[in-house]
């Protein structure tokens, strides 16, 4: 298993917009992904 680790203490940066797109592809390409989002409430997407 690869952890893949999208991290910077400002928010607005980013982080969500590019974690659910590389997920997507990463998805896309046949590979089993799990996204952990750092929202206040945590939020789980698996693909
Ligand atoms: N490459 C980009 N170009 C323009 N706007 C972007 C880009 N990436 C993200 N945004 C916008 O920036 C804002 C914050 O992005 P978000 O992924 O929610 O940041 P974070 O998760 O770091 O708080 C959102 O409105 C998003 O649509
Ligand atoms: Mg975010």
């Amino acid at each position: 298993m690869q952890v893949i680790a999208i991290v910077n203490e400002k928010g607005g940066t980013a982080k969500t917009t590019t974690t659910v797109n590389l997920a997507a592809c990463l998805g896309e390409s046949g590979q089993r992904v799990l996204v952990v989002d750092d929202f206040t409430v945590f939020i789980y997407f698996q693909f």
